[in-house]
């Protein structure tokens, strides 16, 4: 594998989510495999459990681990073609990513949208800018459109803890005080259409997601009938597509409490991390036993160490 950008680069997912359980089961079976190979972790935003994961999976297969907060710590990057570089930016992403890629064997980049141009966030500007000048394997550690590690995880975390064998899995769109990017909604959305799952998508009018994510999906306004029989509810806020970036108010009424949950096949709830207590989700479901976020976000670790095995073993 070269490439970990979305599910569209995994050929069978049934097969990296079995590797990635394993993994979880053995750990250390491939200690040896990423000795002398080195990976640099560039975030170009903040990050908790993809920085933390992702540097433990690497450990665990042997890697040397680099991580630059590029943001804070690099020069300050240009990403225009033909620029004349005489404001504010002091590096062009041409030679930063060229120079990076002399140092790694792999390289993961973060790089979250801007939420004010559609057209540039979609193309992914800066991760393909990285992936056609680095010259080494990249992993997506969130772009502008995808989280594919984090869905990755979340598969692992179906298929682990489901009790029957085509669960019903809801994505549900929650309250927030912020325009949040459609990365993690999108990229949720387009691995459950290629899993073995009901999949449901509920949403407040005007959220809807671009619909290249969710061919397949059931789609939805009414959060109390999709979440009806749920065995998963996947809860997360996102601004709009169209108009882009864009949130309407209101809607405080789609954040889940306890009651809501009663016609559930005793769902178990998900999210992404990080959450924002009583506002996205309460306390008495994160505090409560239907909460699984922070086995979810255990499964960051088994989820990254088995693309980077990929990464590794498709190395010369
Ligand atoms: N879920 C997730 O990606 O968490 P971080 O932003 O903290 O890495």
């Amino acid at each position: 594998m070269k490439l970990f950008s979305s599910v569209n680069d995994v050929t069978d997912v049934n097969a990296l989510v079995k590797e990635a359980l394993q993994l979880k089961q053995f750990p250390y079976a491939y200690k040896d495999l990423g000795e002398n190979k080195t990976i640099a972790l560039v975030f170009l935003n903040p990050s908790l459990r993809t920085r933390m994961s992702t540097q433990k999976a690497a450990l665990n297969l042997g890697m040397n681990v680099m991580v630059l907060n590029i943001d804070k710590e690099g020069w300050a990057l240009e990403l225009r073609d033909g620029a004349i570089m005489n404001g504010n930016t002091v590096e062009h992403i041409r030679e930063a990513a060229a120079v990076m890629g002399q140092y790694a064997d792999i390289i993961g980049v973060r790089s979250f949208p801007g939420l004010k141009n559609r057209e540039e966030d979609y193309s992914e500007m800066i991760f393909n800018k990285f992936v056609e000048f680095c010259g080494v394997p990249i992993v997506s550690l969130e772009s502008a459109t995808r989280h594919p590690l984090q869905s990755l995880a979340d598969l692992v975390t179906i298929e682990e803890l489901k009790t029957r064998a085509r669960p019903k899995v809801v994505l549900t769109w929650a309250p927030h005080i912020k325009p949040l990017p459609q990365a993690v909604p999108n990229s949720f959305a387009e691995w459950m259409c290629k899993a073995d799952v009901d999949f449901t998508i509920a949403h407040p009018k005007g959220y809807e997601l671009c619909s290249d994510f969710t061919q397949g999906a059931t789609i939805t306004h009414n959060q109390e009938e999709a979440i009806a029989d749920a065995d998963f509810i996947y809860v997360k806020n996102w601004s709009a597509y169209e108009p882009y970036g864009k949130v309407f108010g209101g809607n405080e009424d789609w954040m889940l409490t306890n009651d809501r949950l009663k016609n559930t096949n005793k769902a178990k709830i998900m999210h992404c991390l990080p959450v924002r207590r009583n506002l996205e989700l309460s306390d008495e479901i994160l505090d409560g036993e239907s909460s699984v976020v922070v086995h979810e976000a255990a499964n960051r670790v088994w989820a990254a160490q088995a693309v980077l095995k990929r990464m590794l073993e498709g190395l010369s």
